[in-house]
């Protein structure tokens, strides 16, 4: 058994510990976890049409090979596209947008 001075210790040294590694997580947004957050994002909001690899879905087309540049990526994510793709300017704010972008930049 632990005694339970040493548990108690360890708990109440246990939240800093936390405080650092989240306050290390935060710096720097490099272009790498950016587009693994995109990633993610990718796989919640796209993937059902553009398919699970971006290489195209039933209905949308492959995204492997865009030669747009990452500002259009960037605004067709936030308008759509009429009667083809919905919008994503309510769910995605502009950082969140960006690390789409990052992820898609990563396919090619
Ligand atoms: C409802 C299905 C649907 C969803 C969801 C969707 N798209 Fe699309 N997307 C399309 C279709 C269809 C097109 C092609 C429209 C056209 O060419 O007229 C398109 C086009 C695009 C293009 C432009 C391709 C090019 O060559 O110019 C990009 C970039 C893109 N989508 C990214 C995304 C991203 C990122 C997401 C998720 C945030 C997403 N799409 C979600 C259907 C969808």
């Amino acid at each position: 058994m632990i005694p339970w001075d040493k548990l108690h210790g360890a708990t109440t040294h246990f939240p800093s510990q936390l405080g650092k590694e989240t306050e290390a997580g935060k710096t720097p947004l490099t272009a790498e976890n950016l587009a693994v957050r995109g990633r993610s994002f990718f796989f919640q909001s796209c993937a059902h049409c553009h398919g699970q690899d971006a290489d195209g879905g039933e209905d949308a087309p492959s995204l492997l090979k865009l030669q747009i540049s990452g500002a259009h990526m960037a605004l067709v994510i936030q308008s759509g596209i009429k009667d083809e793709m919905p919008s994503f300017a309510k769910k995605y704010n502009e950082e969140e947008t960006a690390s789409l972008v990052a992820y898609l930049k990563t396919l090619h």
